[in-house]
């Protein structure tokens, strides 16, 4: 489904991106203060057993592969994926079109492990980068990659706003993750510190606000899991 360009953010949305429940503007990247969330945590052997099956890395790629056919992908070379894990995904794009893949996750085991997996060669290369703060120069990327990261990362509105900066004018970012119903969040803000709780309404709106225009947006519900799956463009400026 291809939906049009959303509204802009009511002033209600605007004050509960920047007050309630996120941590600092998705706009700017305010020092860290003491407050803030805490840092994201590396997952436990239970969660990593779960997410790094190759078949999840398949299913994953093949998500990507869909969206890609919709964009002009003749025109992405520099590809970033954030929170790869395995690496599976970040390969197979290297390998199959070609592109220049940059895979990162903020667990060095992890990357330690994509890169014993898929070998670095000239368009794959793996680093340890956290998504809120990432160290690559402004407009590095023409496309971003991010599946079943954002829940992992307290600080996810700085997330959007580094994958705005590093993505060059008209750049995409596709995105997948997990949201919670407000009544969801609330119950598990008290003890799911370390993880990134937002609902539809607001990783929207924060995308939104970060100047990102909608070119896909799809729902997908898992028992009770609900994902979004977003394909996301950066306007010229
Ligand atoms: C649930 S796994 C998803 C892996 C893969 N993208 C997939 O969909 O199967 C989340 C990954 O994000 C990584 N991660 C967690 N917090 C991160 C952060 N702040 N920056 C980058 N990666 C992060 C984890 O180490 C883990 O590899």
């Amino acid at each position: 489904m291809i939906v049009p360009a959303n509204e802009p953010p009511s002033t209600a949305q605007r004050r509960m991106l920047t007050t309630g429940g996120v941590t600092g503007s998705p706009l700017t990247l305010a020092p860290r203060k003491a407050s803030d969330n805490p840092p994201a945590m590396n997952m436990s052997r239970l969660e990593k057993w779960f997410v790094n099956r190759e078949r999840k890395a398949a299913r994953n790629f093949e998500r990507v592969r869909q969206r890609l056919g919709e964009l002009r992908i003749d025109e992405t070379r520099d590809v970033l994926e954030i929170g790869s894990g395995t690496g599976g995904v970040a390969a197979r794009l290297a390998e199959i079109y070609r592109m220049t893949v940059t895979g990162t996750d903020f667990d060095r085991a992890q990357i330690e492990l994509a890169r014993r997996l898929h070998p670095e060669t000239e368009r794959l290369r793996f680093r340890v980068e956290d998504a809120a703060a990432l160290s690559f120069a402004d407009e590095s990327f023409d496309l971003v990659v991010s599946q079943n990261v954002f829940h992992h990362i307290p600080d996810w509105s700085r997330a959007v706003a580094e994958i705005r900066r590093v993505l060059r004018p008209h750049g995409h970012l596709i995105w997948l993750d997990l949201t919670f119903p407000r009544f969801v969040k609330k119950l598990l803000q008290p003890i799911a510190r370390g993880y990134g709780l937002y609902t539809a309404d607001e990783i929207r709106g924060a995308f939104r606000l970060a100047g990102f225009e909608t070119r896909f947006a799809e729902r997908l519900i898992h028992g009770p899991l609900v994902h979004h799956h977003l394909v996301l463009q950066r306007p010229r400026r």
